[in-house]
């Protein structure tokens, strides 16, 4: 099976033929390597989401293509693809209310096993193993997802497609207004599920942080285009994305190493992560 995701001159154009009309995506061409952790990064209204939702068919792209998992998908998609599609890939909208419906949370990360065919008992099993995977306690089992805080109907919309075990996990902005443990709770989870289950993980965040701890690939969108893509380490050092309004900082460990004065260092790679970066101090040290 191919082991990336191909993205193919990709337009989307919001409200055509109206004086609302918006070109969205301007002739998106990316790979995104399956198996893998990636990121999407921009500005405020770049077209992060609007790209995002193609992925599992929530929009029908205007032009161009995506292939993914032997499907193909482009303007005139059969909804026989967008049913294997929307099984392959699960989407975690940037607004989890949106996605929460059940009386319960309970029954709301139920909802999925259920439609695949589990019983009521293997469904519920099922739940409560993803419930407290992303931290989510039996006492709110039984609230109405619309009684809980903000962060934990974001975990619980997350527990709720990581429950229909998705080959891709898409997710849009999955630690805005979560705490700095919640929002370590759910990256460890992310990449846990990626390195044991192999699922391939693709998310937007404006937490440049969260970037180079967590991601393998960046991919930054300008003005509805892609501006860059590649390997996290390629990018983050790359000085020409910090440019006066890109609206990206440069995340704190590409600061202190840029700080750093590198003249006698040996340095293999530039880090990236607080653990590299630890390493390079630690290879670094005089201990004489
Ligand atoms: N339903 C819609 N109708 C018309 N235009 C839209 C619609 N949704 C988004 N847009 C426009 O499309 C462009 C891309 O929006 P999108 O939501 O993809 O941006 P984003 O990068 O996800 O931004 P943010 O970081 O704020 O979430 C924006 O100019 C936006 O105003
Ligand atoms: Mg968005």
């Amino acid at each position: 099976m191919d082991k990336s995701i191909k993205i193919k001159h990709l337009d989307y154009v919001y409200q055509r033929n109206t004086p609302f009309e918006k070109k969205a995506l301007d002739n998106i061409s990316v790979e995104i390597p399956k198996e893998e952790i990636t990121m999407i990064i921009g500005k405020t209204g770049s077209g992060k989401s609007t790209f995002i939702k193609h992925l599992n068919g929530l929009l029908i792209p205007s032009e161009g293509s995506l292939e993914i998992s032997d499907l193909t998908v482009n303007s005139d998609v059969n909804k026989k693809v967008l049913t294997v599609l929307r099984k392959k890939v699960g989407l975690v909208f940037q607004f989890p209310e949106k996605q929460l419906f059940e009386e319960t949370v309970i029954k709301d990360v139920m909802v999925g096993p259920k439609n695949f065919g589990l019983s009521d008992s293997e469904s519920l099993s099922n739940a409560r193993e993803y419930l407290t995977k992303v931290g989510i306690g039996s006492d709110l089992y039984n609230k109405s997802p619309f009684e809980i805080s903000g962060g934990q109907m974001r975990r619980v919309a997350i527990a709720g497609v990581l429950a229909m075990n998705p080959e891709i996990l898409v997710l849009d902005e999955p630690t805005a207004g979560l705490d700095s443990i919640g929002r370590k709770m759910i990256m460890k989870l992310l990449r846990d599920l990626n390195k044991d289950n192999k699922i391939t993980i693709i998310m937007v965040t404006h937490d440049i942080n969260v970037v180079s701890e967590y991601s393998d690939n960046v991919i930054y969108f300008k003005e509805n285009k892609i501006a860059k893509y590649g390997p996290t380490r390629d990018i983050l050092y790359d000085e020409n994305i910090y440019s006066l309004n890109s609206g990206l900082i440069k995340p704190d460990v590409v600061n202190f190493f840029n700080k750093l004065d590198k003249t006698k260092l040996k340095i293999q790679n530039k880090p990236i992560t607080t653990d590299e970066l630890i390493k390079v101090i630690n290879e670094n040290i005089d201990r004489s």
